[in-house]
């Protein structure tokens, strides 16, 4: 494995790359590799010749209050990781060369990008989007890899990624979960025991809804009042302080009302334990081919 620091090193390899012919597979993260972004990486190492990760903490896509500073960076572990499971490139290139000073381009997916995590998160998504697209443009990937625990940053980067002609495929994975239910992320390690815990009720608020629409309520306003119910019925350690309990429709994210099976529905949240945001979705309704 070799790791890369250079954006114009990272580029000129991939551009040999692609001229020999052989395909690349992308997965970016911002490190603290868990079960989840292993998915991710092991899906790209089955379906390509050539395997990239990036680990960058993007500092665009931070909010002047939030966790850029302590976001965890153990570098030495990530790094044993990606080895172990087969990757060929490991970008990770400094701040200052993914942003000059001169740096002023930010891409926006307007209407996707201030509704659910947008809203607590003004600009959130413009620097995902931001980040993405120079990452796809230093990696030339063929498909790029991504998980539906952030379920509004894939929906973003579909639509980015087909509104602006990009020769590449999406694929989303599922959620890893732990064995308690809660989706795994790397922010899961500020929680402290009460609050790991507790944290477990988010996903069975959402199993609960699910429930729900199995037994044939379709009514969303009914379906967002169980999950907030769930929640805030929880008993033993912290109570959850709701963000948002979101049923939207998964392409343009707009709220459904009535759930119906033949569409793609998202059933998304996000909840605060103690300092620290959770966020977790279901979909409901059947896949289409081609369609995530
Ligand atoms: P990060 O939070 O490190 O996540 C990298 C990828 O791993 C994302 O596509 C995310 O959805 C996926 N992932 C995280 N937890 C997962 C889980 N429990 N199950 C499955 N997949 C999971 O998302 C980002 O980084 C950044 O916004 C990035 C896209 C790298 C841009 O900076």
């Amino acid at each position: 494995m070799k790791i890369v620091k250079r954006p114009e090193t990272m580029q000129g390899i991939t551009m040999g790359l692609k001229r020999k012919g052989g395909t690349i597979g992308f997965v970016p993260t911002m490190g603290a590799l868990h079960e989840g972004h292993l998915s991710l990486i092991r899906r790209a190492r089955r379906e390509n010749d050539i395997v990239i990760v990036s680990i960058f903490v993007n500092p665009l896509q931070f909010g002047p209050s939030e966790d850029l500073k302590r976001y965890p960076r153990p570098f030495g572990k990530d790094k044993k990781l990606c080895l172990q499971e087969g990757v060929d490139f490991l970008f990770y290139p400094d701040a200052g060369a993914l942003y000059p000073r001169d740096f002023r381009t930010q891409i926006s997916v307007k209407g996707l990008e201030d509704v659910l995590c947008g809203k607590s998160r003004p600009g959130h998504f413009r620097g995902v989007s931001t980040v993405v697209a120079k990452l796809f443009n230093i990696v030339q990937p063929d498909n790029a890899y991504f998980g539906q625990k952030d379920s509004q940053q894939a929906v973003i980067i579909r639509r980015m990624v087909k509104d602006l002609n990009m020769p590449l495929e999406i694929v989303v994975m599922p959620i890893i979960r732990e064995k308690d239910g809660l989706a795994m992320s790397s922010r899961n390690a500020y929680l402290e025991n009460k609050e790991r815990e507790t944290a477990p009720v988010v996903y069975r608020a959402l199993q609960g809804a699910g429930t729900l629409v199995a037994k044939g309520i379709r009514d969303s306003g009914k379906i967002a009042a169980a999950i907030k119910n769930i929640l805030i019925s929880q008993k033993s350690g912290p109570v959850p302080v709701i963000d948002y309990v979101a049923v939207v429709d998964l392409e343009s994210l707009l709220p459904v009302r009535t759930i119906s099976r033949d569409a793609r529905t998202l059933i998304a949240l996000a909840a605060r334990i103690g300092k620290t945001r959770l966020i977790d979705n279901v979909i409901i309704g059947r896949r289409k081919k081609g369609k995530w």
